[in-house]
C-alpha cells in the first residue's frame, strides 16, 4: 500500500513539472527592441514585401531596418510620429538589433519565390495573421515544423523526398 502511495506522489510530482514545463515552453516570448505595429502600417498601404523586400522575389525575405523607416520616420517629424524608441537610433544611425523570429536549420534548403511566386501561397499560410498584429512578434504565430511542410507538400503532390528540403 505505502509502495503505491510512494508511486502516486512521484506521478504528482511528475505531472505537475511537466505541466509546468509545457507552460514555460508555450508562453516563452522574445522582447523586441521598438515596438514595432504591423497593423498601422499595413492599415497604411505598405504592402509586406515594400518592407521585407526578397519575400516574394527571391529565396530569402528580410527584415527592414532603419534606413527603410527612415524613408517616413524622421526624429522632429510631426506625421508619422517618430517613436522614442525607434529615435535613438537612428540619431545613432545604429541598426536596429531586431531578434530572429522564423529561422530555419541549416540543413534545410527553402526558397520564398518558390512558394509565394510559383505556389501562389499567401503569407498567412505560414506566418499567420502577422498583418494584424499590433506587438512585435515574439516567438512564431505558426511554427516553422517538417511536419506542416510535409503535410502541404503530400496535399498538393510535391516533392517529400528528404532531399529535396536537406543537404
Ligand atoms: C511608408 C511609410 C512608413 C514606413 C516605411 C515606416 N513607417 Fe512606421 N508609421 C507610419 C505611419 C503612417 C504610422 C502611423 C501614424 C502615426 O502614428 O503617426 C507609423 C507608426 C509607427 C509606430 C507607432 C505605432 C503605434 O502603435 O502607435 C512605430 C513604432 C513605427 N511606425 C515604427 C516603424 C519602424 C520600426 C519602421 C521601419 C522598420 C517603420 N515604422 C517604417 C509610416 C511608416
Ligand atoms: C510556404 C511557407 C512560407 C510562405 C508562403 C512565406 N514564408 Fe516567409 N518564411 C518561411 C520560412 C520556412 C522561413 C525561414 C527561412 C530561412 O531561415 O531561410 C521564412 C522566413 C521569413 C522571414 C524572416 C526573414 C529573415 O531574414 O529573418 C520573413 C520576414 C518572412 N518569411 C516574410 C514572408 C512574407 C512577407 C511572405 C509573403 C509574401 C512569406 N514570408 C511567405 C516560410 C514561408
Ligand atoms: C513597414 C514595414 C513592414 C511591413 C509593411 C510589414 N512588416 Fe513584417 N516586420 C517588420 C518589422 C520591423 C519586423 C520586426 C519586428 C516585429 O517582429 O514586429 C517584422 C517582422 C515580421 C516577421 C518575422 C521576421 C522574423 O524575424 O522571422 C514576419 C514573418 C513578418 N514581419 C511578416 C509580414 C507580413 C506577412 C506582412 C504583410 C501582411 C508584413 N510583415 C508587413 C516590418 C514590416
Ligand atoms: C501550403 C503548402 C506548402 C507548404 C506549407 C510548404 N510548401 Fe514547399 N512547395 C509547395 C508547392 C506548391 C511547391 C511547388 C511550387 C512550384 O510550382 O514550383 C513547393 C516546392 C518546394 C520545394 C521545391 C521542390 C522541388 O521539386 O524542387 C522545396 C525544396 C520546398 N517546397 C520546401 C519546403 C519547406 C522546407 C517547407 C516548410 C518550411 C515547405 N516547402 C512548406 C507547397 C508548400
Ligand atoms: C518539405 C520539406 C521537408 C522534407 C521533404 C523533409 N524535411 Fe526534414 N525538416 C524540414 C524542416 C523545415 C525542418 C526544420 C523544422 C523542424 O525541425 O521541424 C526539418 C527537420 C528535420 C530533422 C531535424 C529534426 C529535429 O528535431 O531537429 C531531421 C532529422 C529531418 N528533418 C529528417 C528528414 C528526413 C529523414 C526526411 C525524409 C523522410 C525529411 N526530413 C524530409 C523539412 C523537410
Amino acid at each position: 500500500m505505502e509502495r503505491i502511495y510512494a508511486w502516486l506522489g512521484w506521478a504528482v510530482v511528475g505531472a505537475v513539472l511537466m505541466g509546468a514545463g509545457l507552460w514555460i515552453y508555450q508562453t516563452w516570448e522574445v522582447t523586441q527592441p521598438v515596438p514595432f505595429n504591423h497593423k498601422k502600417h499595413v492599415e497604411f498601404g505598405i504592402a509586406c514585401d515594400a518592407c521585407h523586400v526578397g519575400a516574394k522575389d527571391s529565396a530569402k525575405a528580410s527584415v527592414p531596418n532603419i534606413s527603410t523607416c527612415a524613408l517616413c520616420h524622421q526624429p522632429g517629424k510631426a506625421s508619422p510620429k517618430t517613436p522614442k524608441a525607434l529615435e535613438q537610433y537612428m540619431q545613432e544611425m545604429k541598426p536596429i538589433p531586431w531578434k530572429k523570429i522564423y529561422e530555419a536549420p541549416r540543413h534545410v534548403r527553402f526558397s520564398h519565390v518558390r512558394h509565394v511566386e510559383k505556389g501562389g501561397l499567401d503569407c498567412r499560410i505560414c506566418h499567420g495573421e502577422v498583418g494584424k498584429m499590433e506587438r512585435p512578434l515574439g516567438r512564431q504565430p505558426v511554427p516553422l515544423r517538417m511536419e506542416r511542410c510535409m503535410e502541404c507538400h503530400r496535399k498538393e503532390r510535391v516533392t517529400t523526398d528528404c532531399m529535396a528540403c536537406h543537404r
